[in-house]
């Protein structure tokens, strides 16, 4: 198993679309692991983005993701930090393949409803970012045995 960090971002919560995002996941079969909305203080939005700071496009990510609350959520799974990923589809809702988050539900590269860790080392950095151990939670879903065979498991 393997946990993913996800943010539905500011259009997300301002849009609706919470549940819409949450329901994908579930029905997918991840597992939340944590949850919470959170008003992104300047510098924690900073922190997140760290990568990007200096790009011309980094003040006005800042300034979005800080404009509205956001959902943060840890998402575990077998695989889940890609599969999210390809849930989420690519950076311009434009862009996006239907079928993925941004394909089907937006139209803009910067208000793209959804953040995702990209690796198993940004998971990890952002997972510590966001939450404090005790609210992880770590538990077997009931119906982890129908979602996955044991060779998943292996
Ligand atoms: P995240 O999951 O949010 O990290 O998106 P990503 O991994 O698909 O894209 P990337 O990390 O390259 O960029 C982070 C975020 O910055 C994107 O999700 C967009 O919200 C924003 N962004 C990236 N490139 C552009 C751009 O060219 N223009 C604008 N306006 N925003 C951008
Ligand atoms: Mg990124």
């Amino acid at each position: 198993f393997e946990t993913t960090l996800l943010i539905a971002k500011p259009d997300a919560v301002q849009r609706g679309l919470v549940g819409e995002i949450v329901g994908r996941l579930e029905r997918k079969g991840l597992q939340l692991a944590g949850m919470k909305l959170v008003h992104v203080p300047r510098k924690l939005a900073e922190q997140h983005y760290a990568e990007h700071a200096g790009k011309g496009f980094f003040d006005g990510l800042i300034a979005f993701f800080t404009s509205a609350p956001v959902v943060v959520m840890a998402v575990r799974g077998v695989g889940s930090i890609a599969v999210c990923r390809t849930l989420i589809g690519a950076t311009n809702g434009r862009l996006a393949a239907p079928g993925t988050i941004r394909g089907d539900l937006g139209l803009s590269g910067g208000h793209n409803l959804i953040h995702g860790s990209d690796s198993p080392e940004s998971a990890e950095r952002e997972l510590s970012l966001w939450f404090d151990d005790a609210e992880l939670i770590d538990y077997t879903s009931s119906s982890q045995g129908d979602v996955y065979d044991p060779s998943d498991l292996s």
